[in-house]
């Protein structure tokens, strides 16, 4: 049987972006396994979906921890226990310390909705919205000891309507992050991606 990559997804809401990487292994266009889904919050819709599914849906509820190294260290345990080879940011809420990331260096991707360095953190579509950009998008990144600032993977512009409210610009720019978030996913798996301080190139194989 042909090689998979174990994935492990961490989620903290709906879960859509979750969905789109289940969508494109099941049509085959991923050579991936989703090792196990994680969520912070007990009643997110994400872990609902993975259930449903039969995949391996797990609770690490940042309120049964004292401290953020302890919660961090759950849920680095549970990737391990899973055999996760790359972690999967898909709207998970919480910013990770530097212990996390070196556990999984260069191994940890995330989706956020604007084109970065524009509009990092929190309420990224209104943050667009209110400062008047014409344009914005998505950016699939590494995530590094910072906020939204690693090495960029892939992006996609998005135009901002003049009536736009912040929902209105997030569904179109969702629409764009369900396309990129599999490719870049995609590139990882053919080992297409070459980490060259902060430009990520992407090679043919
Ligand atoms: C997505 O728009 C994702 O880009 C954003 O949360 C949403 C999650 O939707 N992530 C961030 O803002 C991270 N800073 P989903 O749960 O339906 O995938």
């Amino acid at each position: 049987m042909a090689e998979t990559t174990v994935l492990g997804i961490l989620a903290s809401g709906r879960g859509s972006n979750l969905q789109s990487i289940i969508d494109a292994i099941l049509a085959g266009k991923l050579a991936a396994e989703i090792g196990v889904v994680i969520s912070d919050k007990p009643d997110a819709n994400a872990l609902k979906r993975a259930a449903d599914l039969n995949l391996t849906a797990v609770c690490v509820d940042r309120k049964q921890y004292k401290t953020q190294q302890e919660f961090e260290q759950a849920l680095v345990n549970e990737l391990k226990l899973h055999q996760v080879e790359l972690v999967i940011l898909a709207g998970f809420m919480r910013i990770l310390s530097p212990y996390f990331v070196h556990a999984f260096a260069n191994r940890i991707m995330n989706i956020h909705p604007s084109l970065l360095p524009a509009f990092p953190g929190k309420h990224a579509q209104e943050q667009a919205i209110q400062y008047g950009a014409k344009i914005s998008g998505c950016t699939v990144h590494f995530v590094d000891e910072g906020m939204d600032s690693g090495p960029i993977i892939l992006q996609q512009a998005v135009p901002v309507m003049p009536d736009d409210t912040p929902a209105t610009l997030a569904e179109r720019i969702l629409q764009q992050e369900h396309v990129i978030y599999p490719q870049a996913i995609k590139l990882y798996i053919e080992k297409r991606l070459q980490i060259e301080g902060r430009m990520v190139k992407v090679v043919d194989r």
